[in-house]
């Protein structure tokens, strides 16, 4: 069966539900996938209620409702098939929209996976809206929350902009009007909130010295090329608003600075997406900024609020969300000060470090993200954590960098083989993974996955 036939066959089975459970993920990709097919199914008319998980693993099983709606896993499942069966779910039952790799069982779930189809830059929330559509043509306007969706699970990074259907997913939010694409902007996180210079040193892909992790450096670097980067009033204006003469003034020179450097000018730019019915300068201008929102959300366990800004409540849920941002963004520059005052144990093909209980297993790799910019970026990261519920578990979280998958590198090879040798399990990607792991086995299980990385590179 091909990838349409897929996408067909998931929209009769809606269609024939009488009631609708929708089972998502935390993240970005989980919270804005749920919008879409909540969305959908509400429009046509089926009861349905949401519930979101961590993860899905034997004690987050009890999330699924134990009655006889059509159970809709979302962002997650493919992997998880086993944990259903052993629930004793029924393939008429079960419908699975997900981008992970598949981990069949003896039951045979229906399922939507772009990936077996080569589709391996469409996310979960891409594949909902797929679905969407297919169940009604004016389900397009739900394309800019599959955008959020996959902008959020990276899927733009490598190829720097959305490539393959997921490009088929912004040419339908251009037609409907709710997205606006910019072919070569400036590859940089914050373009529609934060001042230039900061949005520049946030950058380290391409890394540019005296500019990457240096917000002074970045200062003077503007400050060089004598634009006035200042609003009336004072506050600094933000990459969004310039004007086209000044932002090709700012790339011409960041690229003379790369060929200087002897380095390679492709990854200063990148296509980038806009949502012109929202509010200059806010975070939900564009869609990695409004990603960042519903990790904000889901990761302070309020996925809830985060799929009701996607639903468009620009009331209540918007504030609670503005404050989650805000809330999730100062603990994360806490974590990542406490682990560059702590300081990281290097191995030969990864640094690590144990942070306890002072963070949230859910943030914990976020902060690992965005120190191994400011540690040795050639090593992948490792960071470990106890769970308070759980004392017998830790929780790993491990972040590299292009660089480093470009040599090889497969985090999420290494910790689903590493925490399966110790009875654990995880997952993710090449570029961030996670996984748990028996509280024992720490020690043996770092130096394996250093082993793994050598291997990888090898
Ligand atoms: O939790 P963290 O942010 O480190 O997760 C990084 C990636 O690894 C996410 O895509 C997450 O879904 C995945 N992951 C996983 N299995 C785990 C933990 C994380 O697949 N046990």
């Amino acid at each position: 069966m091909g990838f349409s036939e897929e996408v067909q066959g998931a929209a009769e089975t809606i269609r024939r539900a009488e009631t609708v459970s929708v089972i998502s993920h935390i993240d970005a990709d989980g919270i804005s996938s749920e919008a879409i097919v909540r969305t959908a199914v509400a429009r046509a008319g089926i009861p349905v209620s949401s519930h979101f998980v961590r993860q899905l693993e034997p004690l987050t099983m009890k999330a699924v409702p134990e009655d006889d709606s059509l159970k809709i896993f979302v962002d997650l499942g493919a992997g998880q098939q086993n944990l259903l069966e052993e629930r004793g779910l029924t393939p008429d039952e079960v419908l699975i929209l997900d981008h992970h790799v598949a981990q069949p069982c003896g039951t045979e779930y229906q399922q939507v996976n772009g990936v077996p189809h080569g589709h391996t830059r469409l996310s979960a929330a891409g594949v909902a809206y797929f679905v969407a559509k297919e169940l009604d043509e004016e389900n397009v306007d739900l394309a800019k929350i599959a955008i959020v969706g996959n902008v959020g699970d990276m899927m733009a990074r490598e190829t720097l902009g959305l490539v393959g259907p997921a490009a088929e997913i912004v040419a339908d939010g251009v037609a409907h009007g709710s997205v606006r694409v910019v072919r070569r902007d400036l590859n940089c996180y914050g373009t529609s909130t934060r001042p230039v210079h900061v949005c520049l040193s946030y950058n380290d892909d391409p890394r540019i010295p005296g500019i990457t992790n240096d917000t002074r450096g970045a200062q003077r670097f503007l400050e060089r090329l004598d634009l006035d980067l200042r609003a009336p009033g004072g506050r600094w204006r933000v990459w969004e608003e310039l004007h086209d003469t000044e932002k090709r003034t700012i790339t011409s020179a960041l690229v003379q600075q790369l060929l200087a450097n002897g380095e390679g000018v492709e990854r200063v730019f990148a296509e980038s997406y806009l949502f012109p019915d929202e509010v200059e300068r806010t975070p939900l201008r564009n869609a990695s900024e409004f990603a960042t929102v519903l990790n904000a959300c889901g990761r302070w366990a309020k996925p809830r609020i985060g799929s009701s800004v996607c639903c468009g409540d620009r009331g209540t849920a918007l504030r609670e969300a503005e404050y989650m941002l805000n809330n999730h963004r100062s603990i994360i520059r806490e974590l990542l000060q406490f682990i560059m005052e702590t300081g990281v144990t290097e191995l030969s093909h990864l640094q690590y470090l144990h942070v306890g209980d002072r963070y949230p297993d859910t943030i914990v790799g976020i902060g690992a993200g965005m120190a191994l910019g400011k540690l040795n970026w050639r090593k992948p990261i490792l960071i470990m954590c106890t769970l308070p519920e759980d004392p017998g578990l830790t929780k790993v979280s491990m972040r590299t960098n292009e660089w480093s998958v470009r040599r090889g590198i497969d985090l999420q090879a290494a910790l689903n083989a590493a925490s399966g040798e110790f009875g654990g399990g995880g997952g993710g990607h090449p570029i961030a993974a996670g996984a748990f792991i028996p509280r024992e086995a720490e020690e043996v299980f770092v130096s394996r996955v250093n082993d793994l990385l050598r291997d990888q590179l090898a």
